[in-house]
């Protein structure tokens, strides 16, 4: 076994523990995908594998969503495990680079990603929250986090800080309009824009539908809530 692949198994086997029973769409199996499609398209671009794959099985390590907000947790779990492993410093300054940058912050606040295999992880655990998987990972966090299925009275936002976005409480359908169906044109490789594509196609089929269903028509209404 080459340096690098015993890492990675190692690594496999800290976050299935860490993630374990998991039920709010960050699990094993959330990693798990990732980290295939980020090969998939880091290999289209190029990109360096090793550090990708560690990017991706350790992006939602301490996700600031479970840790009281706090958004260095992630990255400082990540280096610790990396440290530990004798993983060079170049390849940590990558990878935790990487994690701290990944996740949205709301419709209005870029998300710049500096590095090639940063943008090919990023692409990845974007699609894991489109798409049919993204559909039912959405109520699957909604449901964890007790907010309601949908309030035709609760207008969706577009949040124009990090701390707005975080704050938000509102309905499960409303998350599909305020970064959902935003996701595909802030994708960055050619393979991830090409996947995005058909996964949006999924959500606004699955949008009219429970639409026509809530509000008793036969006719498939305009997806988009005004
Ligand atoms: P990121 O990976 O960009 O940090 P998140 O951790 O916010 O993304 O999202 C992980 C999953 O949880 C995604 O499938 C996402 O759609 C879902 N999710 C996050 N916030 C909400 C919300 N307010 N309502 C429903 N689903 C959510
Ligand atoms: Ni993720």
């Amino acid at each position: 076994m080459s340096e690098s692949s015993d890492v990675i198994a190692k690594t496999i086997d800290h976050v299935k523990r860490t993630l374990a029973g998991d039920s709010s769409g960050h699990d094993w199996w959330h990693i798990d995908r990732v980290r295939k499609t980020s090969v998939v398209i880091a290999t289209g671009e190029r990109a360096d594998l090793f550090v990708v794959e560690l990017a991706a099985l350790l992006h939602d390590i301490a996700d600031w969503k479970f840790h009281g907000g706090d958004e260095t947790a992630g990255p400082r779990a990540a280096r610790d495990w990396l440290v530990q492993n004798d993983v060079s410093a170049a390849t940590i300054d990558a990878v935790c680079g990487i994690i701290a940058n990944v996740s949205y912050k709301g419709a209005g606040v870029p998300t710049e990603m500096p590095t090639l295999e940063g943008k090919c992880v990023q692409d990845a655990d974007r699609l894991d929250a489109i798409g049919a998987i993204g559909i039912a990972r959405a109520f699957a966090f909604g449901g964890h986090f007790g907010r309601s299925m949908y309030d035709p009275e609760i207008p969706a936002e577009i949040h124009e800080s990090f701390a707005a976005y975080k704050s938000k409480g509102g309905p499960t359908i409303n998350h599909f309009y305020e970064k959902l169906l935003l996701l595909k044109d802030r994708m960055q490789t050619a393979e991830g824009k090409r996947l995005a594509l058909q996964r949006h196609q999924v959500m606004e089929d699955f949008l009219k539908q429970f639409f026509a269903e809530w509000n008793a028509t036969p006719m498939i209404p305009d997806v988009h809530l005004q």
